[in-house]
């Protein structure tokens, strides 16, 4: 089956083409991402509103891109994704009323699809990984592990009780200057740092749930640099490997954790699998590796063109649901607010 996947919950506009055979194997046809980076930069990050007419503004016609790579007409899909949530609403709308649209004029199968459970299954599409995984999703609004037990069957195990570990870095870059996203900027920076030289807490270290804090590990970055302000160049270098090295081993801690819970809990996991721009960290994605390889289990990490947010994933998920029967009434509402325990395997859902 081929279907048709739009995403527009945050600042990237995208539509891609993907194929699933019968097999349930996955094929990308096209996959096309237009970034907003450029309009948000100004501001030193999303601007809603901005976003939304943005988004209004290129759809259709990467829409029309998306459909001209993968050399596919409208009639010749067997339905129509969207992401309809978690997310900005304002683009949330503008991605679903065009799906509906497409929908309804061609009469396809409409796939309201939630945008964390798109990047829950992406690892199928890439490496046909194989229920059940353990998923680290860290991006710049999201930070959580969780159990994929099946399509529409999935465990929250822990996540942030604050700010997301790509906001930690973006506001991190923020306060240092380095400018917008922060996290590839940090990185930068952090790799000619000394990690040792400022001591920054490690929060929810050794608690035996799997949750994540940040916001005072951001408040101390802070409190450390007003102490030896103004910067020099060194200095913020020394901030950012300080920073990085102790998001790395909140993340190692807690992902031990989170795989401890996967077991008691679910079983043995089939991969560790990472998703978010966040897991594109060098430092982080060792951590990964490691806490992986402790248990004996591979680390499955999609390109990072698939890990950040793209329109493939909204339509391998659609693919994954309408392989199921699970399709959606054109009523379905967009939801700012959807968690990812709230999906079922229930069609409308
Ligand atoms: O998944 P993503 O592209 O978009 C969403 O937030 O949905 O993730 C973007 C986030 C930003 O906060 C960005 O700073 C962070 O991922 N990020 C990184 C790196 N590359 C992107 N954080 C740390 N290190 C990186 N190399
Ligand atoms: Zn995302």
């Amino acid at each position: 089956m081929i279907v048709l996947g739009i995403e527009t919950t945050c600042d990237e506009t995208a539509a891609a083409v993907v194929e699933r055979n019968a097999e349930g194997q996955g094929r990308i046809l096209s996959n096309v991402v237009l970034s907003q980076i450029n309009e948000h930069a100004a501001f030193g990050g999303v601007v809603p509103e901005i976003a939304a007419r943005a988004h209004v503004e290129a759809l259709d016609s990467i829409i029309a891109k998306a459909m001209n790579e993968a050399q596919v007409s409208f009639a010749a899909l067997d339905g129509i994704a969207a992401a309809a949530g978690p997310g900005l609403i304002g683009g949330v709308i503008v991605g679903l009323t065009m799906a509906k649209a497409i929908a309804l004029v061609h009469n396809k199968p409409l796939m309201a699809v939630n945008h964390l459970e798109a990047h829950a299954l992406t690892a199928r599409l890439t490496d046909a990984t194989a229920f059940p995984y353990c998923l680290f999703l860290a991006s710049g609004g999201h930070t959580q592990i969780l159990g994929v037990r099946g399509v529409g069957d999935y465990l929250r195990i822990g996540g942030t009780v604050d700010d997301a570990i790509g906001e930690a870095f973006d506001k991190t870059a923020k306060l240092l200057g380095l400018g917008y996203p922060g996290g590839p900027l940090v990185e930068k920076e952090a790799a000619h740092g000394d990690p040792e030289r400022f001591k920054l807490p490690r929060p929810m270290a050794g608690r035996h749930d799997a949750n994540f804090s940040l916001s005072g590990l951001k408040t101390a970055l802070r409190l450390e640099a007003e102490k030896i302000a103004p910067l020099s160049d060194g200095d913020v270098a020394d901030l950012c490997a300080s920073f990085q090295q102790a998001v790395s081993e909140v993340v190692m801690d807690r992902l031990r954790a989170g795989l401890g819970m996967f077991r008691e809990q679910v079983g043995v996991p089939t991969a560790l699998v990472c998703a978010g721009g966040v897991a594109a960290n060098q430092a982080i994605r060792k951590v990964l590796h490691r806490v992986a390889f402790e248990i004996g289990i591979s680390l499955v990490a999609p390109p990072p063109a698939l890990c950040t947010d793209n329109g493939a994933m909204i339509a391998w998920a659609g693919a994954e649901r309408l392989a199921l029967g699970l399709t959606d009434s054109l009523a379905i509402a967009p939801r700012a607010r959807w968690p990812l325990a709230e999906v079922t395997k229930a069609a409308g859902s």
